[in-house]
């Protein structure tokens, strides 16, 4: 069963061994273990849930819907996304079929836990200064089962990592929206959360 090498210096060497993880039992109906990207040295992390539709089939982090708003948000909140390190707390799709469809399903507390030693391998290498948390998911692996996105997004944080973080919510939270008002709401929130991020860099 794959872990992260002891003493790894480069996201790539993690990759690669992350490629044969079995540490849970997500790898079996999945395409491909979906492993972080980005800068190798960026000062800001993304952690989002797990990899989607499209990032399973493609193999790289948010380039399906969720991650196209991702890349509008930063934008606007002055990040460049070529200078940013993103990943997922787990690293395996998970998904239920749905006739032709493959749809989502919240990893549980196991798989999470499961997959931890691969943040913290890639936290190790990457050494960011502040990390963001996408979503219930990611902010309760890091801060704790307790932690609510909804109370607490938006601040700059001290966590378990040793490392700064801000939660906000997942961008696929906004694509559910169900009118364009809430639309616009919950990306404007989004918005200012990743800003007060930009800040702290
Ligand atoms: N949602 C996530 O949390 N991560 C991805 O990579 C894509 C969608």
């Amino acid at each position: 069963m794959a872990q992260p090498p002891e003493r790894a210096t480069s996201v790539a060497q993690l990759k690669e061994a992350a490629a044969s993880c079995q540490a849970c039992d997500l790898w079996a109906n999945a395409t491909q273990t979906v492993f972080g990207e980005g800068a190798e040295h960026a000062r800001l992390m993304l952690v989002g849930e797990q990899p989607g539709d499209q990032e399973d089939l493609q193999g790289k982090p948010f380039v399906g819907p969720a991650g196209q708003l991702l890349e509008r948000a930063l934008d606007e909140a002055l990040i460049d996304r070529r200078r940013v390190y993103v990943t997922n707390a787990v690293k395996h799709f998970r998904w239920t079929r749905r006739g032709k469809r493959r749809l989502h399903e919240k990893p549980n507390a196991g798989q999470v836990r499961a997959c931890r030693p691969w943040l913290e391998a890639e936290i190790e290498v990457v050494k960011p200064r502040l990390i963001v948390l996408l979503g219930a998911t990611a902010a309760q692996a890091v801060m704790g089962p307790a932690f609510r996105v909804s109370k607490q997004h938006g601040e700059v944080l001290p966590s378990p990592l040793g490392i700064a973080v801000v939660a906000t919510v997942h961008p696929s939270s906004i694509l559910r929206a169900t009118d364009d008002e809430s639309r616009a709401a919950a990306m404007s929130s989004f918005i200012a959360d990743l800003r007060v991020a930009a800040k702290h860099l």
